[in-house]
């Protein structure tokens, strides 16, 4: 399903990635600015909010960090309306092929039951900056899994977010499972790396977004995977008990609250079989860094649209695991973080 954008299109990603290559000299000015700005970075404060203040304030005589700070901001608003513009230029040659990848099966999509809603803490939230947040336009699946995931950010961290996703598949310790869930399915990229992985796997997928998952479904049918996807929250999936052998997520865990991400975990653990697997993978944390590492992730996730993110990465997901009842818990890597535990016999 390669997105092959019209010229206009074209050059308007192109320039958005090659902005985000060209400004490597700024940055490099910007981490030398900050090293004699900031002498002391241990003696900031703990208040991320005062901290931010703190290290804006003493950066702001710096050149390169007000450009920084004036492209970065250019390039959040701007790479949703670029990939939106340049799937509108090809839309109608796209139509036909994307409404019978969608309607061809062997995958199904259940979406939300009437009089559900989404969550407080998901709707009217313009996660990523995306204009009107992951449902807004009728085909922002594809965009968000085609254009700005496929032909944006993969450009920028070549092979490598998807190697990720294929890595962390194969770290699960059983060679076969009989039925997984991905939680947070989004538009299905790490439910293919589970898919591959596990071949005689039964997939099932839950997202809060319906494009995202219509997405997946697509995804799916051009495989001839038979993923059943749902619209509904991972906190409350209404699944039966103890019906997966096979628990994952891929970087949801920064999109929802504290309490929530307890309520995740709580979710994987009655969904789990005895002896089931989980394995939950999510950003950096906080714990891991130090204070101005924490202070650039915490500016970007603000600056990219990320309301949740610095409660969920301050927290300590192995703890959380272990409070759901999940035993032989370890929590190991940087980027992603990942949480492995099993459900008690
Ligand atoms: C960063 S994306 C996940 C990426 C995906 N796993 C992949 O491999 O590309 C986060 C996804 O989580 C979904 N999401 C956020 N909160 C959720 C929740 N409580 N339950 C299920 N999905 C949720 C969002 O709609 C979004 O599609």
């Amino acid at each position: 399903m390669t997105f092959r954008p019209a010229q206009r299109g074209r050059a308007s990603l192109d320039f958005l990635v090659n902005l985000t290559r060209g400004m490597k000299a700024v940055r490099g000015q910007v981490e030398a600015d900050l090293a004699s700005a900031v002498p002391e970075a241990g003696a900031l404060a703990e208040d991320l909010d005062q901290r931010d203040a703190q290290v804006a304030g003493a950066l702001s005589p710096s050149g390169a960090w007000r450009v920084s700070e004036l492209v970065g901001e250019w390039q959040s608003r701007m790479h949703g309306l670029y990939a939106r513009e340049s799937f509108a230029e090809v839309e109608d040659d796209l139509a036909p092929v994307l409404e019978r990848l969608q309607s061809k099966g062997p995958a199904r999509l259940v979406p939300r039951a009437q009089g559900d809603s989404a969550p407080d803490y998901w709707r009217g939230v313009n996660f990523h900056r995306t204009a009107g947040g992951w449902d807004d336009h009728p085909m922002q699946g594809y965009i968000h899994g085609e254009i700005v995931h496929r032909r944006m950010v993969e450009a920028l961290f070549p092979g490598g977010i998807f190697r990720q996703r294929r890595a962390l598949a194969a770290s699960a310790p059983r060679a076969h499972y009989r039925r997984i869930l991905d939680m947070g399915a989004s538009t299905g990229h790490f439910t293919e790396a589970l898919q591959e992985t596990y071949p005689d796997a039964e997939i099932v997928g839950v997202d809060l977004s319906l494009r995202a998952l219509e997405h997946a479904e697509r995804v799916a049918n051009a495989h001839g995977w038979a993923w059943q996807l749902y619209q509904r929250p991972a906190e409350d999936t209404g699944f039966e008990s103890e019906s997966f052998d096979l628990v994952a997520s891929y970087i949801l865990l920064h999109e929802i609250p504290a309490d929530v991400i307890r309520a995740v975990f709580a979710e994987a653990f009655r969904l789990l079989e005895p002896g089931g697997d989980m394995i939950m993978s999510d950003v950096t944390r906080y714990a891991d860094m130090d204070k101005l590492a924490v202070w650039r992730a915490d500016r970007g996730a603000r600056l990219g649209g990320e309301p949740h993110w610095r409660e969920s990465a301050s927290l300590d997901l192995a703890r959380v695991a272990r409070e759901a009842g999940f035993a032989d818990v370890v929590a190991e890597g940087i980027y992603p973080h990942v949480v492995r535990g099993r459900k008690p016999q």
